[in-house]
């Protein structure tokens, strides 16, 4: 049988943090502080030959640590196989965003521009390693986030959307990592003249929110840690990060409440945290299995990265660039211009949400072709995952002559035929591999005085 290690699920997850980007002071990495020639040597060997990838060249550099292994996974296309685990998970978070666009870019690549630095990662991001992130060259890498999108997605002009993708992150090996994962990032931006808009909604979500089971703990705070954005009209931010946290526990309360045992309420947790690309930032955990579970990164999405894509909330480019985050008075004098946008954005792992959903106890069976695996789940249906015997199938048929059954050899030693006798001859042979014995056929015609032959599989 599938043999099933000791720690549970979440256990597991509990110590797998992909939210990596969480803060540039959380992950001291060694490499990170060496010379980036070090790195390189023990890291990368250039090859002269160039990468062929979904019909484009990309030349080799001494950045170049992508290997043919990661690279084969790019057509595996998961996402896109309505029955698979992660799929069914993609459309009920889309169906429950139901009036969101719904994106999956087709090509994994990105510029390292489009993944960090149009985002605001600092130059010295651990994230940015050689030992952490897949490069092409020096310029093109697979993305690690689906945040990578966002500018240019932003620049289409669509105002509420969700990406859904494979990112790829060099990572440590064991059941709940692998190098290659599922991310969705969803957002909404509103014309800053929308607050009273955004306080109605607001009002409705709450209200719905309440007659939910469900325990908000929420002890974040506004602060000079964690502040409104020093250009948002602080009245406008609030109504923002409200209409965020009421979306964010109100699809939680979607994926994880009919999942809860009866009369449990579920408990969902708001912790501040720190992203490049967001203020107010927001981690936010749900309580399952006795531990709280990481779901997702979100937060107010800087208005710097909706400036780059044409959607910038002030007219005046020449403002004061430090405004106190609380100076409301100082961010009216500013003038937003009506039409210009302010919103919010999230990030969740799909596998991490699914492998609590699906019970599935090892993140490489997302990847697997084994039809025991495929064949479990259906499209639209959140079911429990059934363990297998994690050898693949190896069917044998065995026909044998066994003496006839009567009642004058009845209680004879050995001239009885018994089942587990033959279990007995095939654990003496095989050992522990043999995980089933099955009786397919007696021969229904059988001339009494002529021996039975079963068949066994
Ligand atoms: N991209 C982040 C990560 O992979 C997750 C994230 C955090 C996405 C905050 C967001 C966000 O859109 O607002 O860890």
């Amino acid at each position: 049988m599938w043999t099933t290690k000791t720690r549970s699920i979440s256990t597991l997850l509990g110590q797998c943090s992909r939210c990596r980007y969480v803060s540039t002071a959380s992950r001291p990495r060694i490499e990170a502080r060496l010379p980036l020639h070090t790195q390189l040597r023990r890291i990368s060997t250039p090859a002269s030959s160039p990468y062929q990838i979904l019909d484009q060249t990309y030349k080799r550099d001494t950045y170049s640590n992508t290997p043919p292994a990661i690279l084969s996974k790019i057509d595996r296309r998961l996402l896109h196989h309505p029955s698979h685990p992660l799929s069914i998970l993609r459309n009920i978070i889309e169906s429950h965003f139901s009036t969101h666009t719904s994106l999956t870019p087709s090509s994994p690549i990105v510029s390292v521009w489009q993944n960090f630095d149009e985002l605001g990662f600092p130059p010295d991001h651990p994230g940015r390693s050689l030992t952490d992130s897949y490069y092409l060259n020096k310029e093109y890498m697979l993305r690690t986030h689906t945040s990578a999108h966002e500018v240019e997605t932003y620049r289409k002009g669509l105002d509420r959307w969700l990406i859904s993708a494979d990112v790829y992150r060099r990572d440590e090996i064991d059941a709940s990592h692998y190098p290659v994962f599922h991310q969705m990032e969803g957002t909404q931006v509103w014309p800053s003249s929308d607050i009273t808009e955004i306080k109605e909604l607001n009002a409705k979500l709450q209200k719905e929110l309440e007659s939910c089971p469900l325990i908000i703990e929420d002890e974040t705070t506004i602060s000079s840690t964690n502040p409104y954005q020093p250009t948002h009209d602080p009245e406008l931010a609030e109504e923002v990060t409200k209409h965020l946290k009421h979306s964010l526990n109100s699809l939680i309360y979607r994926l994880f409440g009919s999942q809860q045992m009866e009369g449990e309420p579920l408990r969902v947790r708001w912790i501040e945290a720190f992203f490049p690309f967001t203020s107010p930032s927001y981690e936010v955990e749900v309580w399952w299995n006795g531990e709280w579970l990481e779901l997702l990164g979100c937060g107010v999405v800087q208005q710097k990265t909706l400036d780059q894509a044409g959607m910038s909330y002030l007219r005046s480019l020449s403002r004061p660039s430090s405004l106190p985050y609380s100076d409301k008075k100082q961010c009216q004098r500013l003038m937003p211009d009506q039409s210009h946008k302010a919103g919010w954005a999230f990030g969740l792992g799909l596998e991490r949400i699914a492998m609590v959903l699906f019970n599935i106890p090892d993140i490489r069976l997302f990847w697997s072709n084994d039809k025991r695996f495929l064949n479990q789940f259906k499209s639209g249906e959140i079911t429990k995952f059934q363990p297998y015997s994690k050898y693949p199938p190896c069917y044998k048929d065995m026909s044998f002559w066994v003496p006839p059954i009567s009642s004058d050899t009845a209680g004879e030693k050995g001239k009885v035929f018994h089942e587990n006798d033959y279990c007995e001859i095939v654990r003496e042979v095989a050992g522990d591999l043999v995980e089933n014995v099955t009786l397919v056929r007696f021969p229904l015609f059988v001339d009494s005085s002529l021996p039975l032959y079963p068949q066994y599989c």
